[in-house]
């Protein structure tokens, strides 16, 4: 977690002032962003995420920003760093679970060939509706098999064909963190040797390094502790490279080597 000290001295009121600002802003963008400045994060959104952001992404994160549930939504930062590593590592079959109104898939039917594949899986349809024309307008939607439902009986029936075992390139998962553990026993199944698999908030909202009486919200301390032993199990996992990164909420990229 990065950490900016002030360069100087301001009285009471002039903080205060400048607090409000930050607050506000923080509000604006809607982020999650685990830096402590948002002076910062604000610099990095303007200098290189919004000016590179496309104008279909930029037009679904202003969609998103009205909806009531927008903290959900994957932070721009993010879905740019998504959007690279998918055309670095050449992913064309890739999963997503936990679509919403579809940023992150949205940055990922982007970067994928016009051959590519995701199959997006959310037990809430009317979300991602609420993004599909923003998907359709950007001329990406054929990449995408959008199943609705809870994942894990999806990936329960992939698994029975032994053509899914090793197909995946990408998974990114974002969804419900009390299952994470459960979709990295079959995913590690169903990404090749060399694929990638992204598990979001894993750093969930910096509650994995608080003490553990530290007052916190009623779902953060509920998944806390699922996120806890994800960590652990991911850290102990030989048949994967990890690389946890303080991007969004926390994510860790693991690389399937056996
Ligand atoms: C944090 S949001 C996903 C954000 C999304 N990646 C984006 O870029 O906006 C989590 C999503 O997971 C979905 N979800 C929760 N439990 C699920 C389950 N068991 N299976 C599939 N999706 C689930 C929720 O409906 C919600 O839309």
């Amino acid at each position: 977690m990065a950490t900016v000290e002030q360069p100087v001295q301001q009285n009471g009121s002039e903080k205060e002032q400048e607090q409000q600002q930050q607050a506000g802003r923080h509000q604006e963008v809607g982020h999650k962003s685990l830096l402590q400045s948002d002076a910062l994060y604000q610099y990095i959104l303007e200098t290189s995420v919004y000016p590179r952001e496309p104008d279909s992404m930029r037009e679904l994160r202003e969609i998103t920003a009205k909806h009531p549930w927008n903290i959900m939504t994957t932070s721009a930062d993010e879905g740019q760093f998504l959007s690279l590593l998918l055309k670095l590592i050449g992913a064309k079959n890739t999963m997503e679970i936990g679509v919403y109104t579809g940023y992150s898939l949205l940055a990922t039917a982007l970067a994928l060939p016009d051959d590519g594949k995701i199959i997006a899986m959310d037990i809430n349809r009317e979300n991602y509706e609420l993004g599909l024309p923003v998907i359709q307008k950007a001329g990406v939607a054929h990449k995408i098999d959008f199943r609705e439902g809870p994942a894990l009986p999806v990936l329960d029936q992939m698994l029975e064909d032994p053509k899914n075992h090793g197909s995946f390139d990408f998974v990114f998962v974002d969804a419900d963190k009390d299952n994470y553990i459960n979709y990295h026993k079959r995913l590690i199944d169903l990404v090749k040797v060399g694929g990638v698999i992204g598990y979001d908030n894993t750093l969930w909202n910096g509650s994995v390094a608080a003490p553990p009486d530290t007052p916190m919200r009623k779902y953060v301390r509920y998944y806390r502790d699922f996120v806890l032993e994800l960590n652990k199990a991911l850290a102990a996992d030989p048949r994967i490279e990890i690389c946890q990164l303080p991007v969004g909420d926390g994510i860790t990229i693991c690389r399937r080597v056996s």
